[in-house]
């Protein structure tokens, strides 16, 4: 394995999903769980997940509460994971997902996150700037806790490309236009992100190729620009094209946009071009839509649709 193979995730606002089935939930009342299920998750431990199913050699990191660590580390460990994540004082958020079988309600209770401070915010930008040097990619995930300033984002994206490692940027508001400001190599903003960045709305396809492409001319080489059902569309130098999934019956979109970084990102390691890995990503976030949980189940299946992913010219 060469030296700068190996690819780095950074999730600074990681959260505990909690998910449990409570039928007939009543606020106020004596409510009972039928069933629970608890998952360590966060967009770059999730995206990490799905590059170990391709057997991709991964590290995580970023910020994780001192106190409810475990679940987390169970997750590295079970996974094949090196975990790089800097501690920090306190819990991780949760989030509590009450699902409602019987009234088909699906109710969110949303813990605070971790509040880093300048020393952890250091030691991170420290910790992505050592595991860069070995490593052909670097994904930054998510939000950012309320204690990190937008600027952290455009310095990890700056020292990730000062040791010649690829910086992806799938995060939303002031934390992408500070990634943006330095020019990462991959984006993936969805329709309403990209909106947010340029503020206004952008509604129809030629509105939304426009931007992507005045992305692309300021030097993102890879600019995804992801629409939902309707699919995805993928800019760069020299190819544009839309790529639609195959018709799926979707039982969640959780996990969608983290699929679709997971087969962009492994496409790349795996050495694919522009094209198959528009067909893997969107093949992968399609059977992850088809399914209940985040965390894409069955590779071997998701690969079979990359064959149905459709190919389509931008003719603007
Ligand atoms: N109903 C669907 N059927 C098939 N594919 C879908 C469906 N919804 C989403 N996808 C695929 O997933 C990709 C990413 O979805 P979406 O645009 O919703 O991302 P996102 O808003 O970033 O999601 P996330 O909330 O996970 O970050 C789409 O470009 C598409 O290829
Ligand atoms: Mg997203």
């Amino acid at each position: 394995m060469s030296k700068k193979s190996g690819i780095i995730t950074v999730t600074m606002n990681p959260a505990i999903d909690l998910a449990c089935t409570v039928p007939d939930f009543t606020p106020g009342a004596v409510n009972r769980v039928t069933t629970c299920q608890t998952d360590a998750a966060g967009k770059g431990v999730n995206i990490a997940g799905l590059l170990r199913k391709f057997n991709l050699p991964v590290t995580v990191t970023g910020f994780l509460g001192s106190e409810n660590a475990l679940v987390f580390e169970k997750l590295f460990k079970d996974k094949g994971m090196v975990d790089a994540f800097i501690r920090v004082p306190g819990e991780t958020r949760t989030g509590i997902k009450v699902l409602d079988p019987k009234k088909q309600t699906t109710t969110d209770i949303n813990f605070p996150g971790l509040s880093p401070q300048a020393g952890d915010i250091e030691k991170l930008i420290s910790t992505v700037d050592r595991l860069a040097e070995n490593s052909a990619m670097v994904v930054i995930g998510g939000s950012m806790p309320a204690t990190v300033c937008a600027s952290v984002m455009d310095k990890l994206v700056a020292v990730i490309k000062s040791r010649g490692a690829k910086a992806v940027a799938d995060t939303s508001g002031s934390a992408l236009d500070a990634a943006i400001k330095a020019v990462p190599w991959l984006i993936k903003p969805n329709n309403d992100e990209l909106s947010d960045l340029v503020g206004r709305p952008l509604k129809n396809i030629k509105d939304l190729v426009r931007e992507a492409r005045h992305l692309n001319r300021t030097g993102i080489a890879q600019v995804v620009v992801s629409l939902g059902s309707r699919g995805a569309l993928f800019i760069s130098e020299n190819e544009e094209f839309l790529a639609r999934p195959p018709a799926i019956e979707a039982v969640s979109t959780v996990g969608a946009g983290d699929a679709m970084i997971g087969g962009l990102v492994a496409g790349t390691a795996l050495g694919l071009s522009f094209r198959d890995r528009a067909r893997l990503a969107t093949a992968l976030s399609a059977a992850t839509v088809a399914q209940a949980g985040p965390s894409l189940e069955a590779l071997g299946a998701a690969r079979t649709l990359e064959d149905k992913v459709l190919i389509e010219p931008i003719n603007i």
